[in-house]
C-alpha cells in the first residue's frame, strides 16, 4: 500500500542550526578573545584526542560559502549563534566593530539569498574574563549577558526576526557546572543551581533589553527537552518520569511561563540544603511574557523506577548527586537503536514531548531550534555520504513533527542540527552531525545523502510518510 504523503503550512520555515564555537573558528582573529571553550578545550583530557575549536570549520572565513550551501539546500532559515568573545572580547565595557561585522555580513548574505535569520545569543562561549571574576556564579554576569544582548540588538536590530537568548541552559549549568563534562568542567551541584538561577536571570534581562527598543521580532529561549515514556502503567513508573520532567525539562520553562520553579524538584534540592538564589523581582523578570519558545530534542526513552534507589544526601559529591537524581527520577530500559553517538533514537519521545509542552504551558508558538543525528558515515568510494542512520532519524522526527501539529502544537519551524560535521564539545571532532560532510584537512565540504533529502522535503513542503 501506498503511503499517504504528509504536507507542511506553506509559511513553515525549513532551516538548519549551528554554533558559533562549533564552526567559527579565527578563535584570534580580528580582536576575538578566549572563551571558556578555548580554555576547556586546551586542558589536557577534557576534549576527545585533544581536539579544539581553533580551526573549526573555518566559517568565519568561508561564510559565503556556507550560505550558498544553505541556498543550494533550498534552506528558509538559518540558526546561527553570536560569539560574545567576538563582539564583547573582555565581556563587558568595549565592543568590537569587526566581530559586529562579521554578524552583520553574515544576516546581509543571509537576507540577500532569501534566507531568515536567526540568532542566538548565548551558545556556551562566556567570555574567559568574566569566568574569571566568577562567571555565572556572579549576578553581574546575567547583567553583563544583558548588555551584549543590547549591543547586538542595536546592531542587526529588526534584521533579525528571530533571537533566541540562551541555548540548553541545562546543559550550561548541570552538564558545565555539575556533572563537569562541559566548559568550564566543575562539579558542584551548589554551584549548578545558582548558574541555572543566572542564566534563566539573564534571559529575563535581556527579554527587557529587547522589549525596551521596541523591535518588531520576536524572542524566547531555547532549551533542549528529553522524553521519558512510562515503561509500564505502574504508578511508580510514571511517577518515576513525572520527576524526570521536573529535573530536566520543568526546571529551565516553568520559571520562564509559570513564574516559579516546579515545587517537588525545589524542596528535593531543598533537603540537600540546596536553593537557587533568587532575589526580588527576579521571577516576574524571568516570566515576561516571551513570544515563542525554541526547543531542541534529540533522544528520550522508556523510563521505570529503580527498584534500588540511591538515597540523595547532601554530604556525596556532585556526581553521586546527580546520580541520584537521575535514580528519583528513571532508569532508562535499554532495547533502542542509537545513533553514532549512542543516544537512543525514541521519534515517539519528540511528538510526546511537543503534546506535553502544548498541554503544560498553553500552546506556546514553538519552533524546534535542534534535531539531528549523529551519523559518522564518511564519503564512499563513490564520493557520496549515505548517512543513511541521519535519513532514517530525520525522516522519522519529521512525521512525528507533522503528527503534533496535526494534534494542535502550533510550531512554525524546524532547524536541522547541523548544516556542517563540527565541533561537537567534549566529543570533539568525531561525532559528525552536518548535512554536509567536512573534510577538516582541507575543508571541503561534501552535501551528504541527508542533504538531499531535506532538499527534496524543503521543495515539496513534506514527504512520504
Ligand atoms: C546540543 C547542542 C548543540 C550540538 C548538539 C548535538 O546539545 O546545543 O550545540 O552539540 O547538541
Amino acid at each position: 500500500m501506498k503511503s499517504k504523503p504528509i504536507r507542511f503550512p506553506p509559511q513553515f520555515l525549513w532551516g538548519t542550526a549551528t554554533s558559533a564555537y562549533q564552526i567559527e573558528g579565527s578563535h584570534d582573529v580580528d580582536g576575538r578573545k578566549p572563551s571558556i571553550w578555548d580554555t576547556f578545550s586546551k586542558t589536557p583530557g577534557r576534549v576527545t584526542n585533544g581536539d579544539t575549536g581553533d580551526v573549526a570549520t573555518d566559517s568565519y572565513r568561508r561564510v559565503e560559502e556556507d550560505v550558498a550551501l544553505l541556498k543550494q539546500l533550498g534552506a528558509r532559515a538559518y540558526r546561527f549563534s553570536i560569539a560574545w568573545p567576538r563582539v564583547m572580547p573582555d565581556g563587558r565595557g568595549e565592543v568590537n566593530p569587526l566581530g559586529i561585522a562579521y554578524y552583520q555580513r553574515l544576516v546581509r548574505l543571509l537576507s540577500d539569498a532569501g534566507i531568515t535569520p536567526m540568532a542566538t545569543l548565548y551558545h556556551w562561549d562566556l567570555p574567559q574574563a568574566l569566568h574569571d571574576e566568577g562567571g555565572w556564579m556572579q549576578r553581574r554576569t546575567a547583567e553583563d549577558f544583558a548588555r551584549f544582548a543590547g549591543v547586538m540588538f542595536d546592531a542587526l536590530g529588526e534584521s533579525v526576526p528571530y533571537w533566541f537568548t540562551v541555548n540548553e541552559p541545562w546543559c550550561a549549568s548541570f552538564l558545565s557546572h555539575a556533572m563537569g563534562e562541559h566548559a568550564p568542567g566543575e562539579r558542584d551541584l551548589g554551584r549548578a543551581l545558582t548558574v541555572a538561577h543566572h542564566l534563566l536571570l539573564g534571559h529575563g534581562l535581556a527579554m527587557t533589553e529587547f522589549r525596551k527598543r521596541k523591535l518588531g521580532g520576536q524572542i524566547g529561549m531555547a532549551p533542549n527537552v528529553d522524553w521519558r515514556e512510562p515503561y509500564s502503567q505502574d504508578r511508580q513508573d510514571i511517577a518515576a518520569c513525572e520527576r524526570g520532567l521536573d529535573w530536566f525539562n520543568r526546571w529551565f520553562i516553568d520559571p520562564i511561563y509559570h513564574g516559579r520553579y516546579p515545587a517537588n524538584m525545589f524542596a528535593r534540592y531543598g533537603e540537600l540544603g540546596l536553593k537557587p538564589p533568587i532575589l526580588a523581582g527576579d521571577m516576574a523578570t524571568i516570566s515576561q511574557a516571551p513570544d515563542m519558545l525554541g526547543i531542541n530534542y534529540y533522544t528520550g526513552s522508556y523510563g521505570m523506577n529503580r527498584a534500588d534507589p540511591l538515597p540523595l544526601r547532601a554530604q556525596d559529591d556532585a556526581l553521586t548527586q546527580i546520580e541520584a537524581l537521575r535514580n528519583l527520577s528513571t532508569a532508562n530500559v535499554p532495547g533502542f537503536s542509537k545513533t553514532d553517538i549512542g543516544w537512543d533514537i525514541f521519534p515517539e519521545g519528540f511528538y510526546k514531548v511537543l503534546l506535553w509542552l502544548r498541554d503544560e504551558y498553553g500552546n506556546p508558538p514553538l519552533f524546534i531550534t535542534e534535531n539531528g543525528a549523529c551519523d559518522n558515515a564518511l564519503p564512499g568510494s563513490d564520493g557520496q555520504v549515505h548517512d543513511a542512520i541521519r535519513v532514517e532519524y530525520q525522516h522519522r522526527h519529521v512525521i512525528a513533527l507533522n503528527r503534533a501539529m496535526r494534534s494542535g502544537c502550533d510550531i512554525r519551524g524546524f532547524m536541522a542540527w547541523s548544516l556542517l560535521d563540527n565541533f561537537e564539545w567534549a566529543h570533539g571532532y568525531g561525532k559528525r552531525f552536518g548535512l554536509v560532510h567536512v573534510d577538516l584537512e582541507t575543508q571541503t565540504r561534501t552535501p551528504k545523502d541527508s542533504f538531499h533529502w531535506y532538499s527534496q522535503l524543503i521543495a515539496n513542503n513534506g514527504c512520504d510518510a
